[in-house]
């Protein structure tokens, strides 16, 4: 990896609450070609030395999608390099690659961010099967929702986490909806009206609560519900290496309980360190590196697609 930029969109997001699809399209539009000078200035390269161009075609927000595609389009336009379309959780997932040398399929992988809560059996590269995923809400848009309910600020999970350490996570036992379900879906929309109800009622009661315990309890019951349906599917799936991937893959307590249960069930365990679990181009180029090998190339009349599927 010779740069790694991230333009963070938080602050203009904040006063929102979340992200608001046209200002971040607009931002990506201001940034773009800046952001693809800095890194090549910070690598000690020229587009020159480049073997070929990797760009997110989806999932996400069309407006932010379109502003890549087309920046990428136009490089590989006027360079003639050749192009590789990537899918953004294919690029979470590789971010594994990019920080373990020794990690190679098979293995499952927890793919938890604002939009997605996946497991994912990755069989070779470029070769998912979608074991499961979230029926409702996902995980980072569980903690997002909790923290601006109590009023905690924007994003919810690394402050939901930093407050969390102050609080007993046995303080309320918050539902582990689906945990023994049978299968590899998630549900946290309910876990979302249990804290929701028990803070209606507390108040209605006259009782203070406790923030950090409340968010620590919360925080425990995604947890929980994480690490035993990955460990659950290495199981069933017959494989000996587990992963994560995702902003919600930064969460301190999922990463602690994820190699507890991993060490327990004989498991090897990969996590990218925390600013390669959230969004970043790096994740991208690896994966886009990888399709590259094969042979893997997207045309100038590439499109993205917001609902673009991983498997
Ligand atoms: O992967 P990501 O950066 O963007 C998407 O593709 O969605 O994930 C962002 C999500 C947000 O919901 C954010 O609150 C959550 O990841 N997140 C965390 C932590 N850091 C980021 N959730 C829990 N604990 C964290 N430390
Ligand atoms: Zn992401």
């Amino acid at each position: 990896m010779l740069s790694d930029i991230v333009a963070s969109q938080v602050e203009f997001h904040r006063k929102f609450g979340g992200v608001v699809p046209e200002i971040a399209s607009r931002r990506h539009l201001e940034v773009v070609n800046v952001l693809v000078e800095q890194a090549l200035r910070d690598a000690g390269t020229g587009l020159s030395d480049v073997d070929a161009l990797a760009v997110t075609v989806g999932p996400g927000l069309v407006g932010a999608l379109l502003v890549g595609v087309a920046a990428a389009k136009t490089i590989a336009y006027v360079t003639r390099l050749p192009l590789v379309g990537v899918n953004h959780l294919e690029g979470h997932i590789y971010a594994n690659f990019l920080e373990h040398a020794d990690i190679s399929p098979p293995f499952v992988c927890l793919v938890v961010s604002g939009g997605h809560t996946s497991l994912v059996l990755v069989r070779g590269h470029g070769d998912y099967r979608l074991l499961g995923q979230t029926l409702d809400d996902a995980a980072g848009e569980a903690f997002d929702k909790i923290a601006g309910f109590l009023g905690l600020g924007y994003p919810g999970g690394p402050i939901i986490d930093e407050l969390a350490k102050r609080g007993d996570p046995e303080a309320v036992p918050f539902p582990r909806a689906m945990i023994d379900s049978g299968d590899f879906n998630f549900s946290l929309s309910g876990l979302k009206t249990a804290v929701l109800n028990y803070v209606a009622r507390a108040e209605k009661e006259g009782k203070t609560v406790a923030v950090a315990d409340l968010v620590a309890s919360f925080q425990a019951a995604v947890v929980d519900v994480l690490v035993t349906k990955t460990a659950r599917a290495a199981l069933a799936e017959r494989v000996e290496v587990i992963a994560m991937a995702g902003g919600v893959a930064a969460n301190s307590a999922l990463r602690r309980r994820m190699e507890e249960e991993a060490a327990r069930a004989g498991l090897a365990l990969f996590v990218p360190r925390p600013s390669l679990c959230t969004d970043n181009a790096a994740m991208i180029a690896c994966a886009g590196y990888y399709r590259y090998l094969a042979g893997d190339r997207v045309g100038l009349d590439v499109t993205p697609d917001p609902n673009l599927p991983l498997a």
